[in-house]
């Protein structure tokens, strides 16, 4: 067989992604001296980053000075409910600090204190004011000072609007990767000496969202394919204020910084909700507590006329409201056709952002594959069971440069060795990907709709592995998954590879099917409620769940799930857990305290 005609590019370290993560990693990467490929499927500028609205948590201390990385160490591990890594979370939050002073030099535009420094407001479940922010526009702003940095280093080149569909491999490095322009479907071969993935997370199998269209969770998908480890797929964080209304408009995120401000939940009879749920952090509690409130409230007959919660912010006054949220303001005003400074907003969760993700080293994000690097929202392990707003802005920022750094460590020592590319990869993949405009001898048979597909799947994920799961309604969603795949072989598209979005989400339904089995299989195992994970039929914690996370591994055409015990915290973190305001010992699994201590930096695999 002759591979089909496909353009090459041959560069060091190919960053699949554009966003907080992949930029930050290819300027670290064409920093130290490589010739740097950035790989988009959308627009330079365009990435899910922006929907971090509120700000970036770091321990700057600027407007509580009690405020340390220690502190946000403490609340990040009890955020996450102890199963993140702990490695992670210690180098992020003692390098968040620098990385948010390096935005700051590069350009980066913050609101100030009076006397001139970063100004810092709460957020959910942060025992301190903690997040570095411009109005509610801070994801943006990171975009944007990382873009004017990024095409301002020499070595680093953007390819925008290129699907990359499947990591190649020379024995068991990554040697590259293959796709297609999205404009005119060529194929493209990129050849490099290692990958770095900063294709962020996956919320497009779910029907209310706030990502957009290019969270498909492609960057996983092509890493599992290619053998790498998928670490607690289960957890997908349901943001707890989305828009409700109207519908089209339902999902869109509305930022945190409207309860960091002072924003306050009520049900349909005035009661503010959140006293009685969680009556020291109130509507500050963590992401996963105040979701399930408003769900409950819903679920009790007390929601809104459109099924959610209302959120006031009219006792801040307009002034205020306008210059602190201003997108807010505008987002309402056109959308809803509601002035925020005299109504209320109604709000509901919605898909957010995943904390599951790509296993990887602490220190370097290597992944279990060799020449594979992953940072950001398609990295596993920081966030534990559930991450606290404005961590991840931080976390692209600290690991976008450790994986790029470390990327270009890699593809410099094997400089010198031949970046082979083998065709029957490139011609294997190139048939599967044109199969869905086969059609056929008579051109006859019509198929399966890939949209039509993707509706089904996401009726399937909101349904079933949603806010609240149980083993029933899981099974229901395996039995589904497994059925819409057998189906996917048969998706058809009319039309040719010119401009053909129909066939891109062939491909975008493939990526999801394979996500969403990770996060049902994961959901299935943990036979608890924990962070994100809400079991209807486990309500409580299980002691022995409490000390593993659970690793999705592709073994031949199968998906296996394997529970890998937790790295113990070292003695010397201990301390900052019993210092913070929210340690409670009888939520702990037992013997967490008191394990073993750990190597630092261990390796992932
Ligand atoms: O609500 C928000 O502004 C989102 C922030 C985040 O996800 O970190």
């Amino acid at each position: 067989m002759t591979p089909e005609p496909y353009d090459v590019i041959d560069r060091d370290v190919l960053v699949i992604g554009a966003g907080g993560a992949g930029m930050r990693a290819a300027i670290a990467a064409a920093e130290a001296g490589c010739s740097v490929a950035v790989f988009t499927k959308s627009l330079l500028g365009k990435a899910h980053t922006v929907m971090a609205e509120g700000g970036i948590a770091a321990g700057l201390g600027n407007v509580d000075a009690d405020d340390s990385w220690e502190v946000h160490f403490a609340d990040t591990m009890l955020g996450g409910q102890l199963l993140n890594n702990w490695r992670m979370v210690e180098l992020y939050a003692h390098e968040v600090v620098d990385r948010v002073y390096e935005l700051e030099r590069w350009g980066g535009l913050f609101d100030r204190t009076p006397d001139g420094r970063i100004m810092q407001r709460a957020f959910g479940a942060h025992s301190w004011k903690r997040l570095a922010h411009v109005g509610d526009r801070t994801g943006l702003e990171l975009i944007r000072t990382l873009q004017d940095r990024m095409v301002h280093t020499p070595g680093a080149d953007v390819f925008m609007e290129y699907t990359l569909t499947a990591l190649l491999k020379d024995g068991d490095r990554v040697s590259g990767a293959i796709g297609y322009n999205r404009n005119d479907g060529r194929f493209v071969v990129v050849r490099c000496g290692a990958v770095v993935l900063g294709s962020g997370g996956w919320g497009r199998m779910y029907r209310y969202t706030s990502n957009s269209w290019e969270s498909t969770g492609d960057g996983a998908a092509i890493a599992y394919d290619a053998g790498a480890d998928l670490l607690d797929m289960e957890f997908v964080q349901f943001h707890p204020t989305g828009m409700v209304w109207p519908p089209g408009a339902r999902g869109i995120l509305v930022t945190e910084a409207v309860r960091g401000e002072g924003g306050l939940l009520f049900n349909s009879e005035g009661a503010r909700f959140m006293l009685e749920y969680d009556p020291v952090k109130k509507e500050l509690s963590s992401r996963d507590v105040v979701a399930r409130s408003i769900y409950k409230e819903v679920k009790a007959g007390r929601g809104s006329p459109h099924g959610g919660a209302f959120l006031d912010v009219r006792h801040l006054g307009a002034e205020r409201i306008k210059r602190k949220l201003p997108s807010m303001y505008e987002q309402f005003h056109a959308l809803a056709s509601i002035d925020i400074t005299r109504q209320p907003m109604e709000v509901g969760p919605t898909i957010h952002y995943t904390m599951g993700g790509v296993r990887v080293d602490a220190e370097t994000g290597a992944t279990t594959v060799a020449g594979l690097y992953a940072g950001g929202e398609v990295a596993g392990g920081l966030h534990g069971a559930n991450r606290l707003g404005g961590n991840s802005l931080g976390d692209i920022l600290v690991f976008g440069l450790r994986a790029g750094a470390a990327a270009a460590d890699f593809a410099m020592s094997r400089r010198r060795e031949p970046k082979n590319i083998d065709e029957r990869q490139v011609t294997q993949e190139q048939q599967a990907l044109l199969r869905p405009l086969d059609q056929g001898e008579n051109g006859a048979s019509p198929g399966e709709n890939p949209y039509k597909l993707h509706e089904e799947l996401q009726a399937v994920m909101q349904d079933d592995a949603g806010i609240g799961r149980s083993e029933e309604s899981l099974q229901r969603a395996l039995a589904a998954i497994q059925e819409l795949r057998a189906r996917a072989a048969h998706m058809r598209v009319s039309g040719g590879r010119v401009l053909n979005p129909g066939w891109h989400t062939c491909r975008d339904v493939s990526n999801m099917l394979t996500i969403s089995e990770a996060i049902v299989r994961c959901a299935l195992e943990r036979r608890e409620s924990r962070g994100s994970q809400w079991r209807f039929d486990h309500l409580d914690q299980s002691e022995e769940l409490g000390q593993v996370n659970f690793v999705s591994r592709r073994d031949g055409e199968a998906m296996r799930v394997e529970a890998v015990p937790l790295e113990p915290l070292p003695e010397r973190l201990r301390p900052l857990l019993e210092r913070s305001r929210f340690y409670d010992p009888a939520k702990l699994p037992k013997g967490y305290m008191t394990a073993r201590p750990a190597r630092a930096g261990r390796k992932a695999g």
